[in-house]
């Protein structure tokens, strides 16, 4: 059975709300996330300029038409800032994750809070089977987020990704629908 795409829809936790980005949070994530070296240290871009954020997150905007396409901006409900993003790629009944968080938010539980929702969202109301990530190979604080959510650890792969300082090993974790369904079983 094909999966029934529904987009980036607004979804919401307890302290952040998952949502479509607009313009008017290009400027402040610039400054507060994608152009800062602790963010992009282990990602594969970096953002210098605001011309190039400008560009990128219009360029994520204008996707958002397709029933395919999920970027959320993570919002903090309680000052309204847009603190980082949070992704879905889902490839036929797979999919990956990709996340990042201002350096000023790190190690509040956001990004383990904003993963939780989205996995629900992708396991019980899309029916994709199967959910990995990868990480550059000492980028341990984005294994944690995955491990903390109940992905195992799938395994090392050689030179898995070029990454700004060029091609490095990245470990990989995953988690399939069956797993997800027993870890919350009532
Ligand atoms: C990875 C990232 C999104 C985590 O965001 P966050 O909101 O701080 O994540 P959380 O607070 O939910 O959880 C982070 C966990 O990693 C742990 N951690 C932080 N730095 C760590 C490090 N250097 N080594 C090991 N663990 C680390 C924290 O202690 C926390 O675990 P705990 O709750 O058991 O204490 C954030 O660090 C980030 O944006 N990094 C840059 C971009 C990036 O690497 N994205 C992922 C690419 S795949």
């Amino acid at each position: 059975m094909n999966i029934k795409h529904l987009g980036t829809i607004k979804l919401e936790t307890e302290r952040l709300i998952l949502r479509k980005f607009t313009a008017n949070d290009i400027k402040f994530l610039h400054e507060n996330c994608f152009s800062r070296d602790a963010v992009t240290k282990y990602v594969t871009w970096k953002y210098e300029r605001l011309e190039d954020t400008n560009e990128l997150i219009n360029d994520w905007i204008s996707q958002y038409p397709k029933d395919s396409y999920y970027h959320w901006c993570i919002e903090l409900k309680e000052t309204h800032e847009p603190i980082g993003s949070i992704e879905l790629r889902p490839e036929g009944h797979e999919a990956e994750i990709g996340y990042r968080i201002g350096d000023k938010w790190w190690n509040h539980g956001y990004a383990t809070e904003a993963f939780k929702e989205v996995i629900r969202f992708a396991f019980d109301v899309l029916k994709i089977e199967e959910i990995s990530i990868d990480h550059h190979i000492e980028n341990d604080a984005s294994g944690k987020v995955a491990l903390k959510n109940g992905f195992k650890f799938v395994g090392i792969i050689h030179n898995g990704r070029e990454f700004r300082e060029g091609w490095r090993d990245i470990k990989k974790y995953s988690m399939n629908a069956q797993e997800y369904a027993e870890l919350n079983k009532k």
